[in-house]
Parts: structure tokens; C-alpha cells; sequence
């Protein structure tokens, strides 16, 4: 867009500086606004990072929002994210009728608190608690409260056990992988637990329970799971580590609990892998979380954590607030947040049912094995894993004499065919294996994955044909988590 006005006016209809940036080399202050829709007597500019002193109409406001917001990337193009971008037009009205509905506002929405508890115990129910009417859960933003939740309750617990019998509790420790997801090390970082990672490596791709008794003691809150690594989309597998756990116990008798952080594999597995034991079957899961946002097909933000018993939550971490009317007890890091989404997350459930969302999950997986299998047989690629547990699958660059170009140049080339396929390293002591990850999600069709190996292998034959190496010192990791 070009400039409609001379800085003075902009100055003067919205209440922003001169446009100093003019010929001064750095980015304007000001969002210029089309000739084409700007109304008469309207600013002609925005300025970016103060409030506009008068407000516009809203036919302006919204073509301003809408071609910044259509300058994002293409969500069905985007191979890195797990979340959630399409829905349906019924949802999406929805949506629409629901947008103002608060979650925490039990009282005045008490229909949708009520909705909320229909999805949590169905997802007790599918994740085999032993009385799913004797659970506790709750949805959430995500699955970074979700966890959080999960790993307040571990260290609650422990510590309540240890001040019974006069033990000391300032030394909190949680064991998990070295790939686990960041939100686990906020939790250590905001909650003051030391996090101890079991190193992920080329014979332990996961944390498998190898070493476990290294790592846990009396400190221990508890062990993460990870059903789906974010790194690589690997389920780790609970009932090994849980017999880790079972050992342990036996040695030392400390009782030792496992949260799994199923983000995306408790909306998979459950699914398509049904004789997979790594919920509430395995004794020593006392909490699950997921993303109702990523494989529960709704939109972003929404999680779900769920105990195996309503005991298992601590009394002490549940408030009971009554300003809003009755007295509604609320355990999330929020207050306030949207109530949509927990609407959504019931419509999905009707919609599909069971069988619709094997369906769905079944089709993402059969689309990642494809994929993987169309990489694995080019020459250059490796698989680390090939998408066999939730749909995701990560390859390495085999090593070869003169190859010109390394996975960050390749993720760069798809990106100019509108591919968002992140390469980065793998975490603590195999950070010298740098990864590119593809995670498919519902909508990425077979049509869609010929089209994407048809690009790749453009984009190899053209780094291939380089005569000299592309340039090394600008490789940003992409988006990954
Ligand atoms: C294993 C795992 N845990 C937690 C999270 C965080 O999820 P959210 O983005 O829903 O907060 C992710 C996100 O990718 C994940 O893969």
C-alpha cells in the first residue's frame, strides 16, 4: 500500500509522531490504511504502537486487523504445528453463539460448566479410569495448564505425605525425558522443582525406564510420561517405566507416581491403538492431560487433566469461591477464559463419536506413513521414527562426502513452496542430530502429501545441483513446539 497522506496529517487525524522512519531506514510507526476503504475524515494511518487518539469505523478497523492477520502463513500448508485450524461450519457457529461465555462463570453458565463435565468424565471413561464417576478433572487453556496442574497435585502430594511424618520438603525433584515439552521445565522453573532429564539417545529414543533408579529418590515427586514426544512424536512407554517404578518401590520402597502428558497422544491412542496400555490401566498413572486443541480437533485453547480418582487431586489445592454465586470450586491457573471452546470439544464428541474420530485419527496416520515411507526411500533422509504411535515423524540427513545443503537449507527451500516443515536439534547429549519434523493433522490429505514429496524432491534436486555450499551462518531452528 502507498502512502495517502503527508505526515503532518497523519499527525493530525490520529494522533501519531511524524513519520520519522521516512528515509531514515527503519520500519514506519504508522499501519497505512488503503485508499480503497479509507472513509473520509478517517485517519489515514494507524499508529503501530500507541492507541489511536479517535477511533474508525468498523468496516475500516476490521480491513486493517484482516490483511495484517492475512499475512500469516497458511495453517493447511503448516507441517510444524499440532494444533488445531479447521473446523466445521456447524462448529463454527458455534463458536459464534458462544464466543461471550466465560468458563470460570460456573454460575451463570451453568450449562456449560455442566458440558464441561460431560467431556471430562467421557475422557475418564475413554482413558479407563476405574469409576469415571469418581473422578476429578477439569478443562483448561491448553495442555501447559493442564501439565501444570498435574505437576502441582504430584508435589502437593508428596509434600503433605512428608510433612506427616516431619520429613523435609525443599527439595522437589521431577524425572522426565531431556525431549519432554517445554511447559515441564516452566513447571520446575515457576513451581521450584529441580528437573532431572533422562537423556533421550540413539539406543533410548524415549524415556524407557533405563536408568530410572538413577534419578529418583525420596525427593521425587513424580515421573513424566510422554505419549507423544513433541520431538519426535514417539510414545514412551508407560507400563516399562511404571515397572522401572514397580522395581524401585521394591528396592526402596517409595511409591512413585506417573503423569502422562498425553498432549496429543491420549486423543490418538485410544483411538487406533486401543490394546496400548499407558492410561489409567497402568496403576501407577494417577493424572492424564491432553489438548483438546491438537488430535481432540477443536480450536486453540483447550486441555483437559483428569485424575484417576477424585482423592488423587489434594483437597488443599482446590478453592472454593462464591462471589459468583453458589459456591463453585475452581482448581486452573485461570480465571477467567473461554467457554467456547468446552462447547466445541462436546460438539466434536457428538459429531464424530468413537468410531468418527478412529476415522479421523486413522487417516492422519495413514497419511503420515505414506509420507514417511516416501522419505525413507530417498537416498539423502533417514527416519528416526516413521509415524507408526501419534502421526508425526521426524528424518536426519545420512551422512554423505560434498553434500552442499543440511536440513535448515531445505527447510528454507519448502518454505518458498509455502511448506512449514521445521528442522532443529534434538535435545541435551544428541544436540549434534538435527531433525526435520512433519506432523500431520486432520485436513492434510493424501492429495496434499503427494503434492508435499513432489516439492521435496524438487527442493532436493535443487540444493543437489548447488555447485557451492549455501551459506551456514544464518540456520534459525523452526517452530517446533
Ligand atoms: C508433549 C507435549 N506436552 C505439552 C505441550 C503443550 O501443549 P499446549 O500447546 O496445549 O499448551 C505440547 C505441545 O506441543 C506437547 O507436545
Amino acid at each position: 500500500m502507498s502512502a495517502t497522506c503527508e505526515p503532518s496529517e497523519f499527525h493530525e487525524a490520529c494522533g501519531t509522531k511524524d513519520d520519522e522512519a521516512k528515509g531514515s531506514g527503519r520500519l514506519p510507526d504508522n499501519v497505512e490504511i488503503n485508499p480503497l476503504f479509507a472513509r473520509p475524515k478517517e485517519a489515514k494511518a494507524f499508529p503501530k504502537f500507541t492507541m489511536p487518539r479517535e477511533g474508525s469505523l468498523p468496516e475500516t478497523a476490521y480491513q486493517v486487523v484482516h490483511d495484517e492477520a492475512m499475512l500469516d502463513g497458511n495453517a493447511r500448508l503448516n507441517l510444524a504445528t499440532f494444533v488445531g485450524t479447521w473446523m466445521d461450519d456447524h462448529a463454527n457457529r458455534l463458536y459464534m453463539e458462544a464466543a461471550d461465555k466465560n468458563m470460570i462463570d460456573k454460575d451463570e453458565y451453568p450449562k456449560t460448566a455442566e458440558v464441561e463435565s460431560r467431556c471430562w468424565h467421557m475422557l475418564a471413561d475413554l482413558w479407563h479410569a476405574p469409576d469415571p464417576m469418581n473422578t476429578i478433572g477439569t478443562s483448561t487453556i491448553g495442555s501447559s495448564e493442564a501439565c501444570m496442574l498435574g505437576g502441582l497435585a504430584l508435589k502437593r502430594r508428596w509434600k503433605e505425605a512428608r510433612e506427616k511424618v516431619g520429613l523435609p520438603t525443599d527439595k522437589p525433584n521431577l524425572v522426565m525425558s531431556s525431549a519432554v515439552q517445554v511447559c515441564w521445565e516452566k513447571f520446575c522453573n515457576y513451581f521450584d522443582v529441580e528437573p532431572r532429564y533422562v537423556p533421550i539417545s540413539e539406543d533410548h529414543k524415549v524415556l524407557d525406564g533405563h536408568d530410572l533408579d538413577k534419578y529418583v529418590d525420596e525427593n521425587t515427586i513424580g515421573v513424566v510420561a510422554i505419549m507423544g514426544v513433541t520431538y519426535t512424536g514417539m510414545y514412551e512407554p508407560v507400563e516399562k517405566i511404571s515397572e522401572a517404578l514397580d522395581r524401585i518401590e521394591e528396592r526402596t520402597g517409595l511409591d512413585v507416581r506417573i503423569h502422562v502428558d498425553g498432549a496429543s497422544g491420549a486423543m490418538i491412542a485410544p483411538f487406533i491403538q486401543p490394546d496400548l496400555a499407558w492410561d489409567f490401566r497402568v496403576k501407577r498413572v494417577y493424572s492424564i492431560s491432553t489438548s483438546g486443541h491438537k488430535y481432540g480437533l477443536v480450536y486453540p485453547g483447550l486441555g483437559w487433566v483428569i485424575w484417576r480418582e477424585t482423592a488423587d487431586l489434594p483437597e488443599s489445592l482446590i478453592f472454593k469461591v462464591s462471589y459468583l454465586g453458589g459456591e463453585m470450586p475452581t482448581f486452573a491457573l485461570n480465571f477467567s477464559r473461554p467457554g467456547a471452546q468446552v462447547l466445541l470439544q462436546y460438539y466434536m464428541f457428538l459429531r464424530l463419536g468413537f468410531e468418527g474420530y478412529r476415522r479421523m485419527q486413522q487417516t492422519s496416520h495413514d497419511v503420515a506413513k505414506y509420507l514417511s515411507g516416501e522419505i525413507a526411500k530417498m537416498d539423502d533422509f533417514t527416519l528416526w521414527n516413521d509415524g507408526s504411535d501419534i502421526p508425526v515423524f521426524a528424518w536426519m540427513l545420512k551422512d554423505r562426502a560434498n553434500r552442499k545443503w543440511n536440513l535448515y537449507d531445505l527447510q528454507d527451500r519448502l518454505r518458498m513452496k509455502g511448506w512449514l516443515v521445521p528442522a532443529y536439534p534434538m535435545p541435551m547429549n544428541l544436540t549434534q542430530v538435527t531433525v526435520q519434523r512433519i506432523v500431520v493433522r486432520n485436513g492434510f490429505s493424501h492429495d496434499m502429501a503427494e503434492a508435499f514429496i513432489g516439492d521435496l524432491k524438487a527442493c532436493v534436486k535443487y540444493l543437489d545441483g548447488l555447485r557451492s555450499p549455501m551459506p551456514s551462518e544464518a540456520h534459525v531452528s523452526g517452530f517446533h513446539h
